[in-house]
């Protein structure tokens, strides 16, 4: 079970900061890149990326919700971010950008949003490292958890176990104390978690407190490994 705060909820003129109040806590940084094409909103890109890993030895995990990632998303891996993560709907060609990140020294991540299916990327899971399923649709912290997701984290946990690929299953959108419940029992083992981080006065308490009710929903669950 991994705890990923997302800094879209953070203050972003102490960026550095606010991920060193999680360090000691959490497994990774969750960096949400948006260009304004993908999704309605614009955050940050390379140049804060590659300031950040100056900063902080958290491993960063980006997550790009931009067009074109096919060009793109190689320089964020090239940077030294551990884990990238591109977006279904916009790649051209999964394949080929997943082995560019790899060969590059990162994790690949698939992104789904809401609507996409997990099954039409079945054949793909040996190429990535992990598949990132939005819970809510991409573009901005704070939004509802939409539980129509949850069979799809379901279908997605099935097809990792029965095809025997270490493919971590990470949910993103809405994850709070009591909807990551419902997360780990679908499948999920890597959290994504801004404001409910961020919006707390304590945002390493809240690391902890995720952790504890994953890990407690995880045990003995049916997709769990014994
Ligand atoms: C939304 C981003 C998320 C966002 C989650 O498009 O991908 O990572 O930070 O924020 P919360 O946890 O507040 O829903
Ligand atoms: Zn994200």
């Amino acid at each position: 079970m991994q705890i990923a705060p997302s800094i879209l909820s953070a203050d972003f003129a102490r960026l550095s900061e606010e991920i060193a109040a999680v360090a000691d806590d959490a497994d990774w940084v969750h960096v949400d890149v948006m260009d304004n094409h993908f999704v309605p909103n614009l955050t940050l890109g390379l140049p804060v990326v590659e300031a950040l890993l100056k900063h902080t030895s958290l491993p960063m995990d980006c997550h790009l919700m931009i067009d074109d990632p096919d060009r793109w998303a190689p320089g964020y891996a090239e940077a030294g971010a551990r884990s990238v993560t591109f977006h279904a709907e916009a790649a051209r060609a999964p394949v080929r950008l997943a082995r560019a990140l790899r060969s590059a020294g990162a994790r690949a991540g698939l992104g789904l949003k809401p609507a996409t299916p997990v099954e039409a990327y079945a054949d793909l899971l040996p190429e990535i490292d992990m598949v990132l399923i939005m819970s809510v649709e991409p573009g901005f912290g704070g939004q509802s958890f939409l539980d129509i997701v949850l069979p799809k984290v379901r279908r997605a946990r099935e097809l990792v176990r029965e095809g025997e690929h270490s493919v971590w299953i990470q949910m993103d959108g809405g994850v709070d104390e009591e909807t990551i419940l419902r997360c780990a029992e679908a499948g999920a083992d890597v959290f994504v978690a801004g404001s409910s981080v961020y919006n707390t006065d304590d945002p390493a308490d809240a690391v902890r407190r995720l952790r504890a009710r994953a890990t407690e929903a995880a045990n003995g669950c049916w997709w769990r490994p014994t």
